[in-house]
């Protein structure tokens, strides 16, 4: 039995978000964004109390590729109703929330924000000056373990007393390095920002709606940063997929989800009809998934027919599949310019 198309649970889903806290688990391309849109359009035409302008719509995501396709997708959509809409990263909200309370932070707010290498270079010179000698390996150890701590929102003070003499040592020694050459790594902005809430900034309750696309890849500490931006007010909708984490090595916690329904009673709206892919394609990814571990059962189908069977091609690492990839594009591109022409 063919099963039934699932746009009558993305309808039931957008009249979800008007109404109060939704969660929507979901597989890929079952139109988890095109769900943020149309609830976005869906929550600014309704009635709901406190939404009176859509400059009091946040959406978050990770990555400004992935937010800015969310303003265009809604600019596409609605026009310039979307023109106050923020659509932005989590990070580039803390950011400013740190900036707003630099000096109570102990920063000034002209800080820098630093990545990795830099961060290495900071822990390199931190044992240097402890003749502490780590090879690049252990070195890199400290450093991932340093950053889960902040994916925990844990600052050097809160770390359980019996954790490793050493590491809690290079943290501190850390933080307080990259506090007086005014820098912050991109996991500072988010636990500086959480401490400004905390300790002294007043949430102005600007925002009555959020949405949160990619849900999967946020860690406890952004978690945390979303639930002070939501404050008492603001809806809270959540759109992710479990099977689609990438970020779990860096303390991305997709069970995230399930935690919020617990923690608001959201409603729960799953999908599972793909819109983008052909029955081959998905048959060959539900077979790969169903290995994750740990994950909420969801069963992807399409409408769409067959298409092509795979072509699986083995190369010998991550720059032989790039050159791959790009060169079939090309190719196909080609032909596709080759036939238009001809048509
Ligand atoms: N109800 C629908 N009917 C037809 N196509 C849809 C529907 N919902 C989404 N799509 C299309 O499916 C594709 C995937 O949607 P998207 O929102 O990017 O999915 P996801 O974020 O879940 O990966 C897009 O091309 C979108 O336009
Ligand atoms: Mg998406």
């Amino acid at each position: 039995m063919s099963k039934k198309s699932d746009m009558h649970k993305q309808r039931q889903a957008i009249k979800a978000i008007t109404e109060g806290m939704t969660a929507i688990p979901a597989g890929a391309g079952t139109g988890k964004t095109s769900l943020i849109i149309e609830g976005i359009s869906a929550v600014l035409a309704s009635s709901r109390k406190g939404i009176t302008t859509s400059s009091k719509i946040l959406a978050v995501t990770f990555g400004k590729k992935a937010a800015k396709e969310i303003k265009q997708r809604l600019k596409d959509a609605i026009g310039d109703k979307a023109n106050n809409v923020i659509a932005s990263t989590l990070h580039s909200h803390a950011a400013s929330i740190v900036r707003n309370n630099a000096k109570v932070l102990g920063f000034s707010k002209q800080f820098s924000i630093i990545g990795d290498d830099a961060v290495i270079r900071a822990l390199k010179r931190i044992c240097a000056s402890q003749n502490l000698s780590l090879t690049e390996k252990q070195l890199d150890e400290e450093y991932d373990a340093i950053e889960l701590f902040k994916a925990k929102g844990l600052f050097p003070n809160q770390i359980a007393p019996d954790s490793e003499y050493r590491l809690k040592q290079l943290y501190k020694e850390l933080q307080e390095t990259l506090m007086s050459a005014n820098c912050l790594t991109y996991s500072d902005l988010i636990l500086y920002a959480c401490k400004a809430y905390e300790e002294q900034y007043e949430p102005d309750g600007q925002w009555e709606q959020i949405f949160v696309d990619e849900t999967q890849d946020i860690n406890p500490a952004q978690y945390a940063f979303i639930q002070y931006l939501a404050g008492k007010k603001a809806n809270i909708c959540m759109v992710g997929d479990d099977d689609q984490c990438i970020y779990g090595w860096r303390g991305a916690d997709p069970k995230l989800m399930q935690r919020f329904t617990k923690d608001y009673s959201a409603k729960i709206c799953s999908l599972e009809q793909n819109f983008r892919s052909t029955g081959c394609i998905l048959k060959a990814a539900n077979s790969v998934i169903t290995n994750n571990s740990d994950r909420i059962q969801k069963e992807l189908f399409t409408k769409r027919d067959n298409g092509q069977p795979i072509r699986v091609q083995r190369l010998s690492g991550l720059y032989d599949e790039a050159c791959f990839i790009a060169k079939y594009i090309k190719k196909r591109l080609k032909e596709f310019q080759g036939s238009k022409k001809k048509s």
